[in-house]
């Protein structure tokens, strides 16, 4: 046994339904919430227990599902269900499957792939009580003031528990009962192996219930247990899209909350959405209408917003990054980035750095201290350090068939609408005038201008743009008529 694997013997999770009411075409477990899939979720809780064996019953979408869990989890066990149906056969599949090398014994978690505020902490409670109290089955249960459709539990006089009714198999007073199945549990592997044997298809739905395992364990007289929990959250399931987004909406309340408590400033939680995955320093302020996903991580003292989408950034301790929607970037330590700013994937920005209002930037690095103030596009560039690159700058980086470099040295000034088309160099410290476009090389130190020298033809609005408030104001700022005598056209550079 792996350090790792310290917990119980296995967590099974149950993932075969088809979940029809989310008229999805994508298979229910693989919709998102907080960043993750809702069986990413499950599977998140199921190894915060390091279990020794982690199984996923699976049927429905098989192969889609299958693929996205050996994608997220390589080590998950996928167990194909038969056409027997039900929570019992379910679990037998599993069972049988993980029986395969040398029976299981200790304890079994069962849960559901798609109930996604589960906790490993509430789930690792079941465990601890289950184990403590030598149960043969600990069910975790809520009180919902509507339970409806739910399996209800069962209790003697004396408040022990002695079963789970099916709504569908319930009586009216039995239907009253408001203390419901979450569907998760811990069992004793051995009890849970024998019983499941015993378990029939005779029952209002026609299916092997999992449920059945508590009175038929009480019977074969083990101990037979209840973990109330009181948020409901936990163990709620996502089974259309109005609960998706309750869930949704849930989950990052929870999740704004706790970074909060760690010592994020957060100005409005409301506007505010953050990604189970995304880690965030003390004294980060976020502002309204941020969001944050994937593996975005937030480095000390930076601010982030308003109106900010980030998707796996990196941003550096006293950043500020305002009004930005990027993705794959890094954003160095006191660097500054926006407003109305695009970072591309593959966007590296240096410590205290500049990408300003209106640019969009793609696979470039810029060195330390170098600014991107103002209206432009970097892409696939190198740029150094301390070098400022004027407004309305573009690397033409795409020949209509390939896209290539263009590096652009250190100390290096560029005059407005510069145009590098790459491939193409300018060594440390060179100089453009505005408007240059630069197809060759520039080496260190050089100045490079390359616009057609400027001409000015005198009279030419009069001539030309007769009657119009043009002409009339420059004839009355003191313009004339060109005449055979007015001199030819003036270059100046
Ligand atoms: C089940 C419980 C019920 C509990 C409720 C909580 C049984 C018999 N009933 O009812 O007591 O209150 O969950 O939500 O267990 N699944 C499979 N294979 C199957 C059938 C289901 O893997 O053949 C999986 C589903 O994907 C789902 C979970 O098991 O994740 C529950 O299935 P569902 O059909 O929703 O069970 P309920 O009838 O709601
Ligand atoms: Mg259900």
């Amino acid at each position: 046994m792996s350090p790792e694997n310290t917990g119980p013997a296995a967590v099974i999770v149950l993932a075969a339904g088809a979940g029809t009411r989310m008229k999805s075409r994508t298979p229910k477990i693989l919709h998102e919430i907080g960043g993750r899939s809702l069986v990413g979720h499950a599977l998140a809780a199921a190894r915060a227990l390091h279990p020794q064996e982690l199984a996923l019953v699976v049927r429905h979408e098989r192969e889609l599902v299958a693929s996205h869990i050996t994608a997220l989890d390589p080590d998950a066990r996928i167990v194909d269900q038969d056409e027997v149906p039900g929570t019992g056969r379910a679990v037998e599949a599993a069972l049988e499957a993980l029986d395969s090398r040398g029976p299981l014994s200790g304890t079994v978690v069962v849960t559901y792939g798609d109930v996604p505020l589960l906790t490993g902490q509430l789930l690792a409670g079941l465990v601890a009580s289950h184990e403590a109290d030598g149960n043969a089955v600990t069910v975790l249960t809520a009180v919902l003031d509507d339970a409806t459709g739910y399996g209800r539990i069962l209790r003697a006089a004396g408040g022990t528990v002695t079963g789970i009714r099916e709504h569908k198999d319930a009586t009216d007073a039995e239907r009253g009962i408001r203390e419901v199945n979450s569907g998760i549990y811990a069992f004793d592997a051995a009890v849970l192996r024998s019983a499941l044997a015993h378990v029939t298809t005779d029952n209002a739905q026609g299916e092997k219930y999992l449920t059945d395992v508590l009175a038929l364990a009480r019977e074969a007289g083990g101990r037979v247990a209840a973990v109330v929990t009181e948020d409901r959250w936990q163990v709620e399931g996502a089974n259309d899209r109005v609960q998706l987004a309750a869930l949704g909406a849930e989950l990052n309340r929870r999740t704004v909350e706790a970074w909060m408590r760690a010592g994020v400033t957060v100005v409005d939680p409301a506007s505010t959405w953050i990604d189970a995955t995304v880690t965030l320093d003390e004294d980060v302020r976020l502002l309204p209408n941020t969001q944050l996903h994937g593996t975005t991580t937030v480095a000390r003292d930076a601010v982030v917003g308003p109106d900010t989408t980030l998707t796996d950034v990196h941003v550096g301790e006293g950043a500020k990054v305002i009004r930005t929607h990027g993705s794959g970037s890094t954003i160095g330590a006191h660097a500054s980035v926006g407003p109305f700013t695009y970072l591309r994937p593959g966007t590296v920005l240096g410590e205290t750095g500049k990408i300003g209002a209106f640019y969009e930037t793609k696979n470039v690095t810029i060195g330390r201290g170098s600014k991107l103030s103002h209206l432009g596009y970097a892409g696939d560039a190198e740029i150094g350090e301390d070098t400022n690159i004027g407004c309305g700058n573009i690397t033409a980086n795409y020949d209509g068939e390939k896209k290539h470099r263009t590096v652009i040295g250190s100390g290096v000034r560029t005059g407005s609408n510069t145009v590098f088309v790459a491939p193409v160099q300018l060594g440390d410290g060179a100089y453009s005038g505005a408007g240059a476009i630069i197809r060759r090389d520039v080496p260190a130190g050089a100045l490079t201008v390359s616009v057609a020298k400027q001409r000015n033809a005198e009279g030419w609005v009069l001539e030309n743009r007769p009657g119009t408030i043009s002409a009339a104001l420059a004839e009355a700022a003191g313009a004339t008529p060109p005449t055979s005598t007015t001199p030819a056209p003036t270059e100046e550079g």
